[in-house]
């Protein structure tokens, strides 16, 4: 006799293979995004795959890995290849990051945490965003592995000053501040999904007008001064910008377009990042995000000067397909097309991987 417990499990057997034979046909991170398509709600596929305006920027940051040629090396014994890197002090076992991203819980109610753990179990370290659907401690405290928390200054600083705090005693090991973003973009395309979508859940913020226009420079030295961790500016384009990061002390840059989300028409990321790298001369670990969907865009990125990378929509698939099992496999993926292509690149470490990599 079956019991409606035992039914219950074979049921959820049945549909964990059904779903883990399901995820293992897919074998790029462009496969999860055609499955994801068929998952999510239509408002909030229009959410997370749109870009801003006209959708050049969105084009460009695709097209930029498109178009560069790699150049690689032959007869260089590449039987072991070492992917880990030196990030802020610490050793990652491979270059890739998962990107600060809100409003998970339209994908999945705890999507946050699911999509922390699901990084964890690859080895990724999680940046946590301040819109997030989850409180900041909730995410952190259950990842299971290395998270940073990605910080929109609020316009009030004590406000401010305690989410940092919150963050800091999570156990977040590295601030990054969004400074792309004084006002949000002109998301058309989410816009007109917008009545599609539930209102948002904003836990780690004080209200829904949560950008701060008043943003300067000036902000960046009183949160160095308050922040116990090291800081990073998330969102710099321009080598100008660049220059002053590295006399305002912060411990790293990141080279985003906020997911071509913000401001149409400015360049695809990896165009402006042999720019930034330059501007920057080595005294700062320079990170880059935007478009990066395949191992090969990662050594092109790494070839630039770039310290590492980031994905954004590729692990937020993955969630919509298979929750947190679904964001490891994605991140499993890029790094196994990582260490594939530099095997055949001839390039065994990731210092190893420089210009030359690149048929410029
Ligand atoms: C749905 C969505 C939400 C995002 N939310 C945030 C956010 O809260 N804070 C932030 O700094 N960046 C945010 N971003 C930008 C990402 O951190 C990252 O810069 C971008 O997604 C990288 O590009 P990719 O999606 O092409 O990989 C978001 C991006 C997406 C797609």
């Amino acid at each position: 006799m079956i019991t409606r417990r035992g039914a219950i499990l074979s049921a959820l057997a049945a549909g964990l293979a059904r779903g883990q034979s399901g995820m293992e046909k897919l074998l790029s991170l462009y496969d999860f995004e055609t499955e994801a398509h068929t998952k999510i709600s239509h408002g909030a596929w229009e959410r997370i795959s749109g870009g801003a305006a006209d959708e050049l920027t969105l084009k460009w940051n695709r097209e930029a890995y498109d178009q560069l040629r790699l150049k690689p090396r032959v007869l260089v014994d590449v039987s072991h290849v070492d992917t880990r890197v030196n990030l802020l002090g610490a050793e990652l076992p491979f270059p890739i990051l998962c990107a600060p991203t809100g409003g998970q819980g339209l994908i999945q109610p705890d999507g946050d945490l699911a999509a922390a753990r699901g990084a964890a179990a690859a080895h990724a370290t999680y940046v946590i965003s301040s819109s997030a659907s989850m409180k900041v401690e909730d995410v952190a405290r259950g990842a299971g592995g290395p998270v940073w928390f990605q910080l929109y200054v609020q316009k009030d600083r004590g406000f401010t000053r305690e989410m940092v705090r919150r963050a800091e005693d999570a156990g977040c090991r590295a601030l990054c501040v969004t400074v792309d973003s004084p006002t949000f973009g002109l998301r058309n395309r989410e816009e007109r999904a917008k009545g599609e979508l539930p209102e948002r859940q904003l836990p780690n913020l004080r209200g829904k007008d949560y950008l701060d226009p008043t943003l300067t420079w000036k902000d960046i030295d009183w949160l160095q001064g308050i922040a116990r961790r090291p800081v990073l500016l998330k969102g710099i384009l321009n080598p100008d910008d660049a220059a002053i990061a590295v006399k305002s002390g912060v411990a790293g840059i990141i080279v985003s377009n906020h997911g071509a989300r913000n401001l149409d028409t400015v360049p695809a990321t990896l165009e402006a990042l042999p720019h930034v790298v330059e501007s920057v001369a080595g005294r700062l670990p320079v990170i880059v995000d935007g478009g990066i969907r395949r191992g090969t865009d990662v050594i092109k990125a790494i070839a630039f000067g770039a310290a590492a990378v980031q994905i954004g929509r590729p692990y937020l698939w993955g969630l919509g397909v298979a929750g947190s099992a679904g964001v490891t496999r994605v991140v499993d993926i890029l790094r196994r097309e990582l260490e594939l292509s530099m095997a055949l690149m001839g390039r065994p470490t990731i210092e190893s991987i420089d210009r030359s990599a690149l048929w410029l």
